[in-house]
């Protein structure tokens, strides 16, 4: 297995291969579906066997987050989380998050108006602050909040052990009980911390929101509107929400940053794109106030924007692995029961006979002869929030966070090349970097306030804010 840019060795597999391809590593088959139609075959069409995971004694017995229905086996207990999860961040009632996405990228906007070479952090501390918010109604306020520190550890820790292969003891579970000073057994030490701060991470934000809810001061939350709806919740009952709060940050804070940095880097190095959103952005809002959620169907250019960016740059460009429950057949190749299962959503993220010059930023791809919205067939959503019965289940607060942030920053600035100190423009590209999550690596820009309107409307907007 290639430990770098595995999407491309494995893209090239699929051309010389073929639709499946099955690789061994220590004696465990990992099968790659590179087509929309075979990963539309197996992971929709036979989703019930498709929609296990594999047994990761490293994450989930090691580290304890046995909790985690991300992690968890298909089966009852992983529906009973995912059902009270998707109550609230499902289609039907993602929208009570609203008010905190558009106050949470007021924020934003003021810190990059202030100190534009940090956009990265600010990007981070955005995602940290709209999930606490949303999910406990935690103002916090830096990244250096002890929230959001531990649950970035845990978060990074769970990145490098989820990565397939990257850990021997997932291939051998026997490892696991080798006493931690085996030579060998370094993964356990590791973990031995990694596990306490998870534990930090499941249960401290969750009693505070509960304090808060019970000092009066309940800002509207995943955890209190389920707690309010529920009552007098059993134990079990209050577990299970404690325990869809405490996966929220791991699952959606470093994958929008991924995102909304690769947003930026597409704007710098497709300027021809930027301006045409901005004049939507214009014809819709003038310069008189900033775009709502109330505008989204009015400005279709920018939601293309929005969908090209999770195409262009993909943010979990091997999805997460699923395991195959029972044997099964695929045209004509045999696909035995325990295989892990991985769609290369990269590959068919640029796949050129779907999506014509697969590195060009072309958000008309989703648009129809007339501008208007024409991509249901090549949504990339499809493919990028992952499969089947396991697909993102934030996946809609997600696409709501990625569009308001978006449709303001295009208001308020300009995203340019930045300049060095002679003069010359700074080149940027994208670098994809590995991992479960991949992120573009580190690039310079410019960013300016478009006008002196645009500015102060975002000194304004800061300035009502109130948590
Ligand atoms: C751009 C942002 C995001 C991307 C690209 C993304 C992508 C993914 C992917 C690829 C998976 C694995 C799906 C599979 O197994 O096939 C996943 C799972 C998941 N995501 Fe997201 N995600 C994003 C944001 C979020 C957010 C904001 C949340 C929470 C509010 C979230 C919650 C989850 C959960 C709970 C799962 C586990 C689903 C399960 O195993 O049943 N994600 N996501």
């Amino acid at each position: 297995m290639p430990r770098k840019n595995e999407w491309e060795t494995i893209t090239k597999w699929g051309k010389q291969y073929g639709d499946v391809v099955r690789v061994t590593v220590l004696g465990k088959d990992l099968i790659f579906l590179n087509t929309a139609k075979a990963a539309n075959d197996l992971f929709e069409r036979r989703s019930s066997i498709y929609s296990d995971r594999p047994r990761l004694p490293l994450i989930n017995e090691l580290m304890g987050h046995d909790w985690n229905f991300g992690f968890m086996p298909y089966g009852d207990e992983w529906r009973r989380h995912r059902k009270v999860f998707v109550s609230k961040f499902g289609p039907g009632n993602v929208h009570i998050f609203n008010p905190i996405q558009e106050r949470a990228v007021a924020q934003l906007l003021d810190r990059m108006l202030c100190t534009p070479k940090d956009f990265l952090d600010h990007l981070r501390l955005h995602a940290g602050q709209l999930i606490m918010m949303s999910v406990y109604g935690i103002p916090v306020q830096s990244r250096e909040d002890r929230y959001i520190s531990v649950a970035q550890a845990v978060m990074d820790a769970v990145s490098d052990a989820a990565k397939p292969g990257a850990w021997l003891v997932d291939m051998f579970p026997i490892l696991k009980h080798l006493p931690a000073w085996f030579p060998g057994a370094y993964y356990k030490k590791v973990a031995k911390q990694w596990s306490s701060d998870v534990n930090e991470l499941r249960k401290a934000p969750f009693g505070v929101a509960k304090s808060l809810m019970l000092k009066g001061l309940p800002a509207p939350s995943f955890v209190s509107e389920l707690l309010e709806e529920m009552k007098d919740p059993k134990d079990e009952e209050e577990a299970i929400v404690r325990d869809c709060a405490a996966l929220a940050y791991g699952a959606g804070s470093d994958t929008s940053v991924s995102t909304l940095s690769a947003f930026m880097l597409a704007m710098v190095l497709f300027p021809e794109v930027q301006k045409k959103a901005q004049a939507e952005v214009d014809s819709i809002v003038g310069s008189q106030r900033l775009p709502t959620f109330a505008d989204k169907e009015d400005m279709p250019y920018v939601f293309a924007v929005m969908k090209e960016t999770l195409r262009w740059h993909s943010v979990a460009p091997q999805g997460l692995p699923h395991q195959l429950r029972e044997d099964d057949v695929y045209n004509g190749y045999r696909i035995p029961a325990g295989s892990i299962v991985v769609g290369n959503t990269w590959g068919i993220l640029h796949d050129p006979d779907v999506y014509p010059e697969p590195m060009s930023f072309k958000p008309e791809r989703y648009l129809n002869s007339e501008g208007k919205l024409d991509y249901v067939a090549i949504d990339p959503a499809r493919y990028s929030f992952g499969y089947g019965r396991r697909i993102c289940a934030g996946v809609h607060y997600a696409e709501n966070t990625l569009w308001i942030t978006i449709a303001q920053l295009l208001a308020t600035f300009d995203i340019r090349h930045a300049i060095d100190k002679h003069g010359r423009l700074i080149e940027a590209k994208l670098e994809a970097r590995s991992g479960i999550i991949s992120h573009p690596a580190p690039f310079e820009c410019s960013i300016t306030p478009r006008s002196e309107q645009t500015k102060q409307l975002v000194e304004q907007a800061n300035a009502k804010l109130v948590w």
